[in-house]
């Protein structure tokens, strides 16, 4: 393989600005000044791969502007290959952002060239699909592609999603996870009707039980769960000072997907991957907060 993990995504620019507490309707606020940061699930699963040591493509599309320009500029920074960024269409998605004094975040995001990232760009994209490990995506791109990106995989390579935000999920796609991967919200709207109990163990089971090969359902500070035919196991967090959590879901998937290429069990994977998310907490912004590998080692 010429690459450890592909994620196929969408690529964002981040507008962000702190607030001491968010605007209720019809309310103005005043923030602090604002930062545009490089951003997007996909943009940043890239990213936080590529400062790990993963040899890491990205299939996305921007716009023919300055925002698609930053975001190139720093997946190519990063050691991305972006020789399946498609440029035009539409102008470059854009994630409005605020963060309060906990570090948490609540983000719209207008998917603009994200949104016209296509099933025939992701069959365009054929060979990089045949070079590629592990693939990785999430659901700021239209569900199509998606659809398209499981019918594209090689026969050996490994799916991995998670379904942010979140939508429910055609079989097909459920059926090539391996894993899923979801926090509590999502893990809500996946099961839907099917979500018969408030014990996380059970939605990991009852997700796993939908088609999934593997499941992994985050729980912020509780760590995360773990389930596979092997049963379902407690990985633990680790515990840092919330600077800001944006992004740091999509560190842990780029993670967990990259160290499962490398011959880690689930269980093992998913201890990795909560060390870098948890690193990239500590930080301001999303890919510029991506631990390397002695960073993540180190904490
Ligand atoms: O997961 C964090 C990301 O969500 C941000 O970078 C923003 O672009 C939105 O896509
Ligand atoms: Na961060």
């Amino acid at each position: 393989y010429d690459y450890d993990l592909l994620v196929v995504g969408s690529a964002n620019a981040d507008l962000v600005i702190g607030v001491e507490r968010r605007p209720a309707a019809g309310e103005t606020v005043l923030g602090s000044d604002l930062s545009v940061h490089p951003g997007g699930k996909g943009g940043n699963q890239a990213v936080a791969a590529a400062r790990l040591g993963a040899r890491t493509a990205l299939l996305a599309r921007v716009g023919d502007d300055g925002h698609g320009r930053l975001l190139l500029d720093a997946q190519r920074a990063a050691g991305v290959d972006t020789v399946g960024v498609l440029v035009g269409g539409a102008p470059t998605g854009v994630a409005l952002i605020t963060v309060d004094p906990s570090g948490d975040n609540s983000i719209v995001v207008s998917p603009g060239a994200n949104g016209r990232l296509t099933p025939g760009d992701v069959r365009a994209a054929g060979s990089l699909f045949h070079a590629s490990r592990v693939v990785s995506t999430q659901l700021e791109i239209p569900l199509e592609t998606v659809v398209e990106v499981v019918r594209c995989l090689a026969p050996d390579s490994r799916f991995v999603l998670n379904p942010s935000p979140p939508l429910p999920l055609p079989p097909e796609v459920l059926a090539a996870c391996d894993p899923l991967i979801v926090n509590e919200h999502e893990a809500r709207v996946i099961l839907g009707d099917a979500l018969v109990s408030e014990r996380p163990e059970d939605w990991a089971r009852i997700l796993l039980a939908k088609g999934p090969r593997s499941v992994v359902v985050t729980l912020g500070a509780e760590g995360a769960l773990v389930a596979s035919g092997a049963g379902v196991a407690r990985v633990p967090s680790v515990k840092v000072e919330a600077v800001d959590t944006t992004g740091a879901g999509d560190a842990f998937t780029a993670a967990l997907a990259w160290r499962l290429g490398t011959g880690d069990s689930l269980a093992e994977a998913a201890a990795y991957a909560a060390r870098v998310g948890a690193a990239a907490v500590t930080k301001p912004g999303a890919q510029e907060s991506y631990p390397t590998a002695a960073e993540a080692e180190a904490l």
